[in-house]
């Protein structure tokens, strides 16, 4: 079996303790991975102090690390491709995406280190301030703890270490247990591609170690979280005034009013709802039809769905393969038979085969049924209906949550007010609501989180703006 090390201070270390990695939809151990423990986690706190203290990397040379690195992680886009494919049992066509994705956002990020800037500020305009001269720059905050979850294990590591070492900073990441080895790699590329030891960490290991000593440790400087907004509020309550990047639950809402396009509407609804089984936090789980088009388009969206494919991740024709485990299936199987206990009726799928769980469409639901107001990440979508975009936006906004939403409509007033009076972070007019590219801000309201994703945006986050004023009278 493959054994793969942890990363501290440069070094590839072995531990006693593993996690073991399986493949997710044969359910065979694949490899194992050194696990961190509190002395480690400790250590690699003291090399990315030192080493943020000691970094001399000016914006170029980190523009020119991160642009070899998407360079060496395009050449390796297989290799990367085949591991995501097993560690996480995405469907191996996605699994290509979200390398290609993660080249995107190696890019993206290598040019933002370039444009780290600072603006004017006329203090002279104050009275009695004539002869002063005032500007800020952005300076790097320090050390970022990056907690990344299962579900894009390359792309959404690439998202949290490549815009914080674009900045400057130093980082420990602790990648998901279930999916470490894409970041392992990936840790890989960027020591080739000439990062300097003590500037990034790798600590694969539990939450209740590797997470518990970061964030008790004073000289984290910003965390940064792709995970349950139960344990979002974890970070918030034990880390008092430090920084935070959240990305938290999301239960993405989708209307479709009468004017819209069906065709198109439907096959966007059905490629974007069951991507990954599901498991992608702006997958469509609420779609919000108007009642004068339901039935057309319940014809025309369970028809594409019959056109998807489930199964094995590894054929290049699969569209859905199992959840993260058969614990997590279950756990959704669950809530649907509440929803049908309590009225709603399965319009689609429903069945499950250990972690396989069909694309399941749910019809009759309440907005108090665990389907539709908790996130089910998982291949099911609830249909509810409306008469007038007004009650529609109330029911959409009663969610705890406000990630991303869309609307498809061939009018533009309503969709500029649905725009403007949808609670989220993101708004998809005539797309569904998981459209996203790399270089976009990407960040929910509400129970959703707080702080940017796209490395513009969390280069912002990532650094303090620091004010200088020059006294010419001097
Ligand atoms: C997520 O699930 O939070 C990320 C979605 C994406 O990057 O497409």
């Amino acid at each position: 079996m493959k054994q793969y090390s942890l990363l501290i201070d440069g070094e590839w270390l072995n531990t006693d303790e593993k996690i073991q990695v399986t493949d997710k939809y044969k359910q065979e151990p694949i490899a194992e991975v050194s696990k961190a423990d509190k002395k480690l986690v400790l250590q690699a706190i003291d090399s990315a102090e030192d080493a943020f203290k000691n970094n001399t990397l000016s914006a170029y040379e980190r523009y020119q690390i991160l642009y070899k690195a998407a360079n060496l992680l395009q050449e390796q886009k297989e290799e990367m491709a085949q591991i995501i494919m097993q560690e996480a049992g995405k469907p191996i066509k996605q699994s290509r995406g979200e390398v290609d994705r993660a080249v995107e956002t190696l890019l993206v990020s290598a040019e933002e280190a370039k444009r780290i800037t600072g603006e004017g500020v006329p203090v002279e305009s104050a009275p009695g301030s004539e002869n002063r001269l005032a500007f800020t720059i952005r300076v790097p905050v320090g050390i970022v703890a990056a907690i990344s979850p299962f579900n894009f294990p390359l792309n959404l590591v690439a998202h949290k270490i490549a815009p914080a070492l674009a900045a400057g900073n130093t980082v420990i990441l602790k990648p998901a247990s279930q999916t470490p080895i894409s970041a392992i790699k990936l840790a890989e590329i960027l020591q080739e591609a000439g990062l300097p030891a003590g500037m990034l960490h790798v600590l694969p290991g539990p939450g209740s170690t590797v997470g518990n000593v970061l964030m008790e440790d004073e000289r984290i400087a910003l965390y940064t979280f792709t995970g349950s907004t139960d344990v979002g509020l974890q970070f918030k309550q034990k880390t008092g005034l430090k920084k935070l990047i959240l990305e938290l639950g999301n239960n993405s809402p989708v209307i479709v009013d009468k004017d819209a396009d069906l065709t198109k509407a439907s096959k966007a609804i059905a490629a974007q709802s069951f991507a990954y089984a599901g498991q992608v936090c702006i997958a469509v789980q609420r779609v919000y039809l108007h009642k004068e088009i339901r039935e057309e388009f319940l014809t025309k969206f369970l028809d594409e769905i019959k056109a998807l494919n489930v199964g094995n991740p590894s054929d290049p024709t699969t569209d859905i393969g199992p959840m993260i485990d058969e614990k997590e299936a279950k756990r959704a199987e669950e809530w649907i038979q509440e929803a049908v206990r309590n009225g709603a009726t399965i319009a689609y799928g429903g069945n499950r085969e250990g972690a396989l769980l069909e694309p399941t469409v749910l019809t009759n639901v309440s907005r108090n049924m665990k389907v539709v107001c908790e996130e089910i990440f998982a291949p099911v979508v609830t249909i509810t209906e409306f008469e007038n975009i007004d009650d529609c936006l109330i029911d959409v906004n009663q969610s705890k949550y406000g990630l991303q939403g869309a609307i498809f409509t061939n009018n533009i007033n309503t969709a500029f007010y649905a725009a403007k009076h949808m609670e989220v972070g993101g708004m998809m007019v005539n797309d569904a609501s998981s459209y996203r590219v790399d270089l976009m801000p990407y960040g929910g309201v509400k129970n959703s989180g707080s702080g940017k994703e796209g490395p513009k945006y969390t280069i912002k986050e990532m650094t303090n703006e620091k004010l200088i004023v020059l006294n010419l009278d001097f």
